[in-house]
């Protein structure tokens, strides 16, 4: 379940992450209720993004029986900034899974989660630092993720993400974080790059590095981190 990468040290003096936590790991959901709104793509991008700025090594989880987290984490094998670590397991594998992340030296584990309602997400939910909840632009789903939210609100930091969204503006962003009892951290605007990138087992980080689509990733990780950070 271990990639042996080098991995980047952090600014000096920036705050660290994984103070505090349990075994020195902090611990990161992705979830929705809706398909398709690019859980996985995110769970991939922070997870790079996080093993550039200093806040690896990294671990990435996958839950959902798909498995495309961890088929993206294979295919990412070799390459730069690959999470230190990848593994899938169900429900009854988590404590076990986090702690074998937490004892070879992860200070960050990104979970990715198959499509559920707060009932299903919850035993997750109460052992994570935060859950993060994309969601496109359609008005259903918005109600869907922050209705998940307000649900999960009650056992954990949560934020929102607005995926897919065609054209640049954070106002709806706001609005579905006030709606959904969460954190607002930033829209990811449509973009091809994103599969093409997932698909090669990379990210747009370093496909299209310097894109709008790469400072889409940067800023969503700056907030999360800020988030974590400020507990
Ligand atoms: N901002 C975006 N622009 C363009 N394509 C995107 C964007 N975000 C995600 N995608 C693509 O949309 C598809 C669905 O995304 P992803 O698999 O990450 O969603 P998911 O929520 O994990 O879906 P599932 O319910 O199947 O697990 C993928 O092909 C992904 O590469
Ligand atoms: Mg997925």
């Amino acid at each position: 379940m271990s990639n042996v990468t080098p991995f980047r040290r952090g600014a000096p003096g920036q705050p660290g992450l994984s103070a505090g936590r349990a075994g020195g790991m902090a611990i990161v959901m992705l979830a929705s209720p809706d398909h398709g709104v690019g859980r996985t793509m995110l769970a991939a991008h922070i997870a790079v993004q996080a093993e550039q700025t200093g806040d690896g090594p990294v671990g990435v989880l996958d839950m959902d029986p798909k498995g495309d987290l961890f088929q993206w984490w294979n295919r990412r094998q070799g390459k730069v900034d690959a999470p230190a670590f990848g593994a899938c397991c169900d429900a009854t594998g988590v404590s076990l899974t986090l702690e074998g992340m937490r004892a070879g030296g992860a200070r960050l584990c990104i979970i990715d989660t198959a499509t559920g309602d707060a009932e299903a997400l919850a035993p997750v939910a109460a052992v994570v630092d935060m859950v993060v909840i994309p969601c496109d632009s359609g008005a259903g789903a918005a109600g869907d993720a922050a209705a998940l939210g307000r649900a999960l609100a009650k056992q954990t930091a949560v934020a929102h993400v607005i995926n897919c969204r065609a054209y640049s503006g954070g106002e709806d962003g706001n609005a579905l974080a006030a709606m959904g009892g969460g954190w607002p951290a930033g829209t990811v605007q449509q973009a091809n790059a994103y599969a093409i990138a997932m698909t090669a087992g990379r990210t747009v980080i370093e496909s299209h590095a310097g894109s709008d689509a790469a400072r889409d990733i940067a800023e969503i990780w700056r907030n999360l981190r800020g988030i974590l950070v400020a507990g």
